[in-house]
């Protein structure tokens, strides 16, 4: 059984997050979104509000399971028995980071693969930093995250 890991922030899931996730639960038996619970970083959704935001949006994929780690991703991996890390790649621009993470998991871990997918044309210029600028000078997130996220991000921005 090929079980596959789609690491992130996730703050919030936005409609390119989504696209991955549909397209690599047909690549792999099972999916993990892998949560990061980032202690360095406080974020606008907490981790458990993320968690609960993407297992809404993925219900109905039914080899797609969510849950938060904290730490080493390969750590997290070893424990969920995922041996492939789903990355999104929009750009160029995203490469050199996405490079160097890849070695670097590799590294500490050389069973561990990184694999590509080309985010969709449609949502390449998307990112959630993108959406919460826009949303927190009141601009329009619809279409750009799934319309479940729309009120709890836009809710959270006013609360700050
Ligand atoms: O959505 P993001 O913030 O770009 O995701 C980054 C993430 C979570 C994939 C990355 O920060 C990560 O894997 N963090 C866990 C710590 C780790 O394993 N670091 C070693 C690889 S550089």
């Amino acid at each position: 059984m090929k079980v596959g890991i789609y690491p992130g922030s996730f703050d919030p899931i936005t409609n390119g997050h989504l696209d991955i996730i549909k397209r690599g639960a047909k690549v792999f038996d099972e999916l993990i979104v892998g949560v990061l619970v980032n202690v360095d970083k406080k974020g606008l959704l907490e981790i458990e509000e993320r968690v609960e935001l993407i297992k809404k949006v993925t219900k109905d994929i039914p080899n797609v399971r969510v849950q938060s780690f904290t730490g080493l991703l390969v750590d997290c991996m070893k424990e969920t028995k995922a041996s492939v890390i789903l990355k999104g790649l929009r750009a160029v621009s995203d490469f050199e980071y996405e490079f160097q993470m890849a070695l670097m998991n590799n590294k500490l871990d050389p069973e561990v693969e990184t694999v590509f997918m080309m985010t969709s044309a449609e949502y390449s210029y998307l990112s959630s930093s993108a959406v919460k600028q826009v949303a927190k000078f009141g601009g329009c997130i619809e279409g750009l995250v799934p319309d479940e996220v729309i009120p709890i991000v836009i809710n959270k921005i006013k609360a700050k």
